[in-house]
């Protein structure tokens, strides 16, 4: 990346991975573009992130076209540029294949693969007239490993989307200075998982523990920057993906 500060566009920002991608670009010195549906949500995680100037906040479904736009729209405006695009925001459960109705894929389809889509389509729009970018995917392990005991067909339709969208536009992009890579995680500790012992998942990975939000932030930071990469889907999983099982 290039000395100029860098303006960073996190979708789903208000929470677990997204928020902490936000505070690790922060003290980095970025500007950072925060997304999320719930506008006092968003607004409390800008309070936890310190608040000030380099923080641009656009409340919005990425299921609706017009968040997207927002989105760079307002990096251009606030600070200049889009820089760096995390496609943090998504939804995941679990529900055995034969329950799920049209209204559950329709709802899957809408928020993780067309709001990932289209929110992609209008960063990459500025990136090609700033001359490059580079977009960092979030996915899961689980389209490399599935297990038995986790039935989430409907999410991960999605989630393997969005696994295709990275590799597909690492090809298509590469000629246009756009870096695009994926950080697929295994269970990382996150209000994603509400009431649940999350460390009862430890178990599944290499390394006995679940991960910690600044072990994701870590891998989408290194992806965002590492210069010669791009088209790489990167386990963050303890070693989930080779199994203890
Ligand atoms: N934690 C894990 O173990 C794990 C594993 C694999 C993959 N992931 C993926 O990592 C990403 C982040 O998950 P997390 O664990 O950090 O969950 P989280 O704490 O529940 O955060 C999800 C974030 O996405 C936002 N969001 C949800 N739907 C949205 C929409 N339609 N438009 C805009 N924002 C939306 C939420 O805020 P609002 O409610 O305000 O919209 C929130 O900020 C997700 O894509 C998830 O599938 C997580």
């Amino acid at each position: 990346m290039s000395n100029k500060t860098q303006t960073v566009l996190i979708t789903g920002a208000s929470s677990g991975i997204g928020l902490d991608v936000a505070k690790g670009f922060l003290e980095r010195g970025s500007n950072v573009v925060l997304n999320s549906r719930h506008s006092e949500k968003l607004a409390s995680a800008a309070k936890v992130l310190g608040g000030g100037e380099k923080i641009a906040l656009v409340p919005g479904d990425i299921g609706n076209k017009e968040t997207g736009e927002k989105i760079v729209r307002t990096a251009v405006e606030r600070f200049g540029s889009a820089d760096v695009l995390v496609n943090n925001a998504g939804i995941f459960g679990l529900k055995p294949f034969l329950e799920n109705s049209e209204d559950d894929i329709d709802n899957y389809i809408r928020i993780n693969l067309k709001g990932t889509y289209f929110v992609t389509q209008a960063a990459v729009r500025q990136m090609k007239q700033q001359g490059g970018g580079s977009i960092v995917n979030i996915g899961t392990v689980l389209i490399m490993h599935s297990m038995a005991g986790l039935p989430a067909s409907a999410a991960l339709i999605t989630k393997g989307g969005i696994h295709a969208l990275t590799t597909s536009l690492a090809s298509e992009l590469a000629a246009d200075n756009i870096r695009v890579n994926a950080v697929a995680p295994g269970v990382i500790r996150t209000p994603i998982y509400g009431d649940m012992d999350v460390d009862t998942f430890g178990g599944v990975a290499l390394m006995n523990r679940v991960g910690e939000v600044h072990e994701t932030t870590e891998a989408v930071i290194h992806l965002a920057t590492a210069g010669f990469t791009t088209g790489v889907i990167l386990p963050v999983d303890g070693g989930y993906v080779h199994g203890r099982a």
